[in-house]
């Protein structure tokens, strides 16, 4: 079978994680899609000295990518939500299929861009929107697919954890550890999107829209952040046996999905309590399954990188595929009526 041909646009921290990661296991990588996968063209407007792209065709016009003949399935990684969303539009008008770890995009425009692809025929995939490195998506698309959901509830943001983190364990001030945090790539570039909630919330209504099988519903979100945990509140949680974690929630009720985002309290004896720094940790019920657990870094170059990856080798696996044959990767399908009501 033929190589699938990629064409990433954001040479950022995933951007270059991404290069980093499909260069050095590319055997494995085709070994487990049953075909090469290649990077055909970057569009970025500079270059990332932390990633080799000498031997790629590089574009500071980041549209000749959603406009490359050559280009099977772009990879969005600029972030933002007006460029991103006109690329990603222009992308599909094309007939690409669509990879994207940009969780604004989706959770603000993912109706949006889930009707045009459904319209068009092609797949968009966003595990790395959620998360990070941590196979949620997938989790909740397939490996659950068999359960009614009752509620979800994660550290679904890992510049706010690390920031948590670093005050109770190292006594930094939130100044100095959001600085940290900004020095190791994890914050958003804007960093109150971490601190306020903003963020958290964006990956919350992306698991609810699989989850409960409603429509992306960011505005519906209660949202609020960490900006206002002082060191001693995190000291007399302590005293008290309760870790201050910051928490996204969704539940189904009899009214509809509850979807709320917020520090909170948690026993110490809670395995979630013991969820520090970078990393992150959802907990899915669903009615057969029971509690479930999933766990790994939330933010960070290889570890993003690692769920764009999988998402390129979905698309790639199913290229050729009807799209009634492929695995459902447009989340809410366009058209489709959600069951519950937010
Ligand atoms: N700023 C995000 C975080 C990056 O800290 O979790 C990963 O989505």
């Amino acid at each position: 079978r033929r190589t699938v041909r990629v064409g990433i646009c954001g040479l950022g921290t995933v951007g270059s994680g991404t290069v980093n990661v499909m260069s050095r296991n590319a055997a494995e990588i085709a070994a487990r899609c049953g075909r090469p996968v290649e990077i055909v063209q970057i569009g970025a407007r500079r270059d990332n000295p932390a990633c080799d792209t000498s031997q790629i065709n590089v574009s500071r016009e980041i549209f000749d990518v959603a406009s490359n003949p050559e280009v099977d399935i772009l990879v969005e990684l600029i972030g933002g939500t007006t460029v991103a969303r006109e690329l990603i539009l222009a992308a599909i008008a094309n007939g690409k299929h669509i990879v994207t770890a940009n969780k604004a995009l989706i959770a603000e425009h993912g109706n949006e861009l889930f009707a045009a692809a459904a319209e068009k025929g092609v797949s968009i995939a966003y595990e790395g929107a959620v998360a990070g490195g941590i196979p949620i998506i997938k989790s909740l698309r397939e490996g659950l697919v068999g359960n009614r959901i009752q509620w979800l509830a994660g550290i679904i943001n890992g510049t706010g954890n690390y920031i948590l983190t670093e005050m109770r364990e190292k006594g930094r001030t939130f100044e100095q550890a959001l600085e940290q945090a900004q020095a190791l790539g994890y914050a958003e570039a804007d960093p109150t999107f971490d601190v306020e909630g903003i963020d958290a919330a964006h990956k919350l209504v992306i698991m609810a829209s699989l989850a409960f099988r409603i429509p992306l519903a960011f505005d519906k979100v209660y949202t609020e952040g960490i900006s206002g945990i002082s060191i001693e509140d995190i000291r007399y949680a302590d005293e008290l046996g309760y870790r201050i974690k910051h928490l996204g929630i969704a539940r189904g009720t009899e009214h509809g999905v509850e979807l709320r985002v917020h520090p909170t309290l948690i026993p110490q004896r809670r395995l979630i309590a013991s969820v520090n720094g970078v990393m992150n940790a959802v907990l899915v019920n669903g009615d057969a399954v029971g509690p479930t657990l999933y766990y790994g870094a939330g933010a960070g170059d290889e570890a993003t990188a690692s769920a764009v990856i999988a998402d390129i080798v979905d698309v790639a696996r199913t290229l050729e595929a009807t799209p009634d044959q492929r695995v459902p990767l447009a989340g809410v399908a366009a058209g489709s009526q959600g069951e519950t009501q937010v």
